[in-house]
C-alpha cells in the first residue's frame, strides 16, 4: 500500500470574483518510507498540495488516498480526526507557541486529539530527548536556538506517531550548516520509524537528503 496517492487533483482558490488555479492535474504516489522533495517556485502550489495531503484543505475535484484511506470528500471532522492519528506537519515559520516551553509546546497541540494528559507529557519527553533537547524541555521557544526551534516542531510533529509527515521549507530560516543537521536528523528519524514524508524546499543541496524529487511549476508536478 502507498503511503499517498494524488490522481488527477485540482485546486481551485476563489479570489473576488475570478479564481485562482493552485494545482491542476497533480497526480503522485509517494511509496512506504519514501521521502520525497516537492520544488517549486514561489505561489507555484506546494503549500496547497502539502495541505491537500495532509487534510488540511480538500481538493476542488480529483482523488487523494493516504495509507489506502480515500479522504478526498471528508467533511471537516473527518479531515481533524484523519489528522490526528495520521499526519504530522512541519511549518516554514516553526508556529510554536511562545508562551510556553518546549515540552508544553509538544504537549498542547489539538492534533493530539484524545491523546492528552500524562502519556502525552512522557512521550514529550522522550522524543525531546531522542532529538538532543533532554536539557532544554522548560526552555520558552525564545529562549532556543533557530536549529533547536526547529528540533521542536519536528518533535511536534511525532507525537501522534504519524504515517505520513509534511514538512514546509523546514530549513528555509537556517544557515546551510544548521540547514543540513535538520535534514540529516528528519532523514534519520522518518527512516527508523517507517515513516513517509514530503519536503518542501526551494534549496537544491536539502534534495540530496530525500529519496526522490518531483517539481512543481504553476500547479504542475514533473519528475
Ligand atoms: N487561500 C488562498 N486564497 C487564494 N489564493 C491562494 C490561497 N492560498 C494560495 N493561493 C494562491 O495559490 C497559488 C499557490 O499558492 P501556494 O501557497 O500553494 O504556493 P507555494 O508554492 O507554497 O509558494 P511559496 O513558495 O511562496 O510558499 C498562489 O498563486 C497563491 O497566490
Ligand atoms: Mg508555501
Amino acid at each position: 500500500m502507498n503511503a499517498l496517492e494524488l490522481t488527477d487533483v485540482r485546486k481551485v482558490y476563489p479570489v473576488g470574483d475570478s479564481e485562482v488555479v493552485a494545482l491542476d492535474h497533480a497526480s503522485l504516489t509517494l511509496g512506504q518510507n519514501e521521502i520525497l522533495a516537492l520544488v517549486g517556485p514561489s505561489g507555484s502550489g506546494k503549500t496547497t498540495l502539502l495541505s491537500i495531503a495532509g487534510g488540511i484543505l480538500s481538493p476542488s475535484s480529483g482523488k487523494v488516498v493516504v495509507g489506502g484511506e480515500d479522504i478526498s470528500d471528508y467533511s471537516n471532522g473527518q479531515l481533524t480526526r484523519f489528522r490526528q492519528e495520521k499526519v504530522g506537519f512541519v511549518f516554514q515559520s516553526v508556529n510554536l507557541v511562545p508562551f510556553l516551553t518546549a515540552a508544553e509546546n509538544l504537549f498542547v497541540v489539538d492534533e493530539l486529539g484524545p491523546r492528552t494528559g500524562k502519556p502525552a507529557r512522557a512521550t514529550a519527553g522522550k522524543l525531546l530527548d531522542e532529538l538532543g533537547l533532554a536539557e532544554r524541555t522548560k526552555n520558552l521557544p525564545s529562549q532556543l536556538s533557530g536549529g533547536e526551534r526547529q528540533r521542536v516542531a519536528i518533535g511536534r510533529a511525532l507525537m501522534n506517531d504519524p504515517d505520513l509527515v509534511l514538512f514546509d521549507e523546514p530549513t528555509s530560516a537556517l544557515d546551510t550548516g544548521l540547514g543540513a543537521q535538520v535534514m540529516e536528523l528528519i532523514r534519520s528519524e522518518m527512516k527508523q520509524r517507517g515513516i513517509s514524508a514530503i519536503v518542501v524546499t526551494h534549496d537544491p543541496r536539502i534534495t540530496e537528503y530525500c529519496d526522490r524529487t518531483v517539481q512543481i511549476v504553476d500547479g504542475e508536478l514533473s519528475a
